[in-house]
């Protein structure tokens, strides 16, 4: 099964894309993890992705697509995958088509995560990560056990770059210009399922394996 969860920043689409991945056994492909990691490695990509990411702004068309089109070659992709922050632009949309179809394959779901943006500047706000294992915690709807320490490996919580209130503003900015109008682009293709992403997290959870029937 091959799915993209599409939505804006802080909607939830890595928290529910990390659930189905381990009930569905598939990958969960986050380009902003892949840019993360990047970063944290000082590579070239991650050189050039950290004043984009901190600005708010999206990377360049055919850098994200090359990351994409090189991941999706490997073989834990074989019996599908969840794409989360892929894709943001319709010509990210387009290549990815074209990738799939040079493949053999289809996206078969488009889950829409939906909220408003009081509700998305407050879980952007409050969201807090491990650096060691990636497990996301919010300081207030689901805080760790102890303050600044994730409770499945003890690593440390930090809070990203771009989560400062002026990058949240333009990283919004840059969903409403680029990122929306994939939301015609696949409900014109009959794929998209809509989520309402306001509700608690297991209600959100519920709905999307009912949608994907998982
Ligand atoms: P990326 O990392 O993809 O960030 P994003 O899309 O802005 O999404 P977020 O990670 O902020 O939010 P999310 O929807 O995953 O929410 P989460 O589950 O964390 O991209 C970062 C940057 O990389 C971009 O700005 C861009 O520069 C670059 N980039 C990435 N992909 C790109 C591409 N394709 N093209 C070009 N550039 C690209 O949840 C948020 C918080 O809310 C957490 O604390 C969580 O615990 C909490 N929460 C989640 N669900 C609920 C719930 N139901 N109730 C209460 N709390 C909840």
């Amino acid at each position: 099964m091959n799915v993209i969860m599409l939505g804006p920043p802080g909607v939830g689409k890595g928290t529910q894309a990390m659930e189905l991945s381990k009930i569905c056994g598939i990958p969960q492909i986050s380009t902003g993890d892949i840019l993360r990691a990047n970063v944290k490695q000082g590579t070239p990509l991650g050189l050039q992705a950290k004043a984009i990411m901190e600005r708010g702004e999206l990377l360049p068309d055919a850098v994200v697509i090359g990351i994409i089109a090189a991941r999706l070659e490997e073989p834990d992709c074989e019996s599908g995958f969840i794409l989360d922050g892929f894709p943001r632009t319709v010509a990210q949309a387009d290549a990815l088509e074209e990738m799939l179809t040079r493949q053999g394959k289809r996206i078969d779901h488009v889950i829409n995560v939906q909220a408003g943006d009081e509700v998305l500047t407050r879980r952007i706000s409050g969201r807090r990560t491990c650096r060691s294992c990636g497990r996301m915690y919010h300081v207030e709807y689901d805080p760790p056990s102890s303050p600044g320490i994730c409770d499945t490996c003890g690593g440390e919580l930090y809070q990203r770059d771009d989560d400062r209130e002026g990058t949240v503003q333009r990283r919004l900015e840059e969903y409403r210009a680029k990122t929306q109008p994939l939301i015609q682009y696949y409900s014109g293709r009959g794929l998209l399922r809509e989520v309402d992403g306001e509700a608690p997290r297991e209600t959100v959870l519920k709905s999307m394996r009912e949608l994907l029937g998982v």
